[in-house]
């Protein structure tokens, strides 16, 4: 079904939350036929926007997935969605088999991802999902093996290895070279734009409801980001038009724009998991607070609720003390102040991953900033941290 999407309707399903018709607000043209419906936790995690055109006619990764052992997967980061699986399945599977990858995929059970498997056992589709970059699972069964936990950034998939893999590549060495230099948890989502190799990290999808701009240069908002990624990273078939990119892309049928409202619907759903019990100290924390409003001066640009500016400021990379280069590749040439609610759980920080931990970020800060904190004040910082 064809569809052009309105600023409007845009602005109105916004407002009107999770009800999702695209129909419902749209006053001006009630004899229009009725829309599709897009279910939002699905498009996350299940829909490819038609990205096989790139994985499978072009990288032909429905080929390579089928050499691939779970064993293989699960050590390249890919992630198994426990509950696709019928009871003792696992337990009666032979990890090392190939076929049982197969298996996995006809149950849908591989995060990420969507593979169409012929009647001979051939993958003849596949394609990945937003899921893949922005999905984990809490390992209840094994590592690698559980519960989906969307919206968390899957920090140990190898998303450059895995496409590294494509048979494509074979007569591209130097390209090859550059998806195997990134590692787990990070991926250049302009490599195939500016020829640059500079990764940075899979940040989280979840914690975004209400914060300002997205992405580590705030180049726009959640829609805008999703719509970038889905058409020219993930090889989704549908419009992207960008000034500064100079790119005007256009699918028919556009299979993206339809369904940024219900991508947008469930990353503003998802909320930042809460720390363990027990995993900082809370009177130490509370010290830390104090020290992150007053002498550490964090919360003149991580203020109000969600610890970021971005409504009112973008940073020069020197403010920070951040690597300037990635900020030079995008519209902004800046960086955003990162919201902080969950960030116990996604070391290292910054958005290329310069900070191995809470402690080496608090030194990092403390000498950029010229703070001059003791050791017990950079402790409870991070207690504090730890706690958000
Ligand atoms: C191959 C991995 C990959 C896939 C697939 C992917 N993303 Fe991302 N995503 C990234 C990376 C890397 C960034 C960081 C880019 C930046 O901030 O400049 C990012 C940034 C984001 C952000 C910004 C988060 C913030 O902190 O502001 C959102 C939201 C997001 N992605 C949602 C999605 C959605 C929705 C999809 C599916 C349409 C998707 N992503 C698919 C890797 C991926
Ligand atoms: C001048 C504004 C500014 C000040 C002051 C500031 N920050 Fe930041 N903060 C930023 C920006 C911008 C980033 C993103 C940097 C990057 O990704 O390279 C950031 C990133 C971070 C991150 C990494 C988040 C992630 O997910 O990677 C943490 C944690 C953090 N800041 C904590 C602090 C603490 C603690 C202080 C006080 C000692 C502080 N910040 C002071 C602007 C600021």
């Amino acid at each position: 079904m064809k569809y052009s999407l309105t600023q409007q309707t845009i602005g109105c399903l916004f407002i009107s939350g999770v009800i999702f018709m695209l129909m419902a607000c749209d006053n001006d043209n009630k004899s229009q036929p009725a829309v599709e419906t897009f279910d939002p936790q699905a498009t996350f995690r299940f829909d490819t926007f038609g990205d096989e055109a790139f994985w499978t006619d072009v990288l032909r990764w429905n080929e390579v997935v089928a050499t691939i052992s779970p064993e293989t997967a699960l050590a390249v980061g890919l992630k198994v969605d426990s509950e696709a699986l019928p009871s003792g399945l696992l337990a009666a599977a032979d990890l090392t088999d190939p076929a049982t990858t197969i298996e996995l995929l006809k149950l849908d059970a591989i995060v990420g991802i969507k593979a169409e498997v012929a009647a001979d056992n051939s993958v003849t589709k596949f394609g990945v999902t937003c899921a893949l970059c922005h999905s984990t699972v809490d390992d209840s069964v094994a590592p690698g093996i559980g519960k989906r936990l969307d919206g968390w950034p899957a920090r140990d998939l190898n998303p450059g290895l895995i496409i590294s893999l494509s048979p494509f590549f074979d007569d591209k060495p130097q390209q090859r070279a550059v998806y195997e230099s990134w590692g787990p948890g990070k991926f250049d989502p302009y490599f195939n734009m500016d020829g640059i190799n500079a990764p940075v990290l899979i940040p989280p999808a979840w914690g975004l409801k209400d914060v300002a701009l997205e992405t580590f240069t705030g180049e726009g908002q959640v829609s805008y980001w999703n719509n970038y990624i889905a058409v020219t990273q993930m090889g989704g078939q549908g419009n992207f038009k960008s000034d500064h990119l100079n790119l005007d892309i256009q699918a028919t049928p556009d299979l993206v724009t339809p369904k940024l409202p219900a991508l947008l619907v469930y990353q503003n759903s998802l909320e930042p998991p809460l720390p363990p019990a027990g995993s900082f100290d809370p009177a130490a924390s509370l010290r830390g607070k104090s020290i992150f409003e007053g002498k550490a001066t964090c919360a003149r640009c991580h203020s109000g609720e969600q610890f970021t500016d971005a409504g009112t400021t973008l940073h020069d990379a020197q403010e920070t003390g951040s690597d300037p280069l990635y900020a030079t590749r995008g519209e902004t040439k800046q960086y955003r102040t990162t919201p902080l609610k969950g960030i116990w759980q996604h070391p290292p920080y910054f958005h290329n991953g310069a900070h191995a931990t809470l402690m080496d970020l608090t030194e990092h800060y403390d000498t950029v900033l010229g703070l001059g904190l003791v050791d017990d004040e950079k402790t409870d910082l991070v207690e504090y941290l730890k706690s958000l």
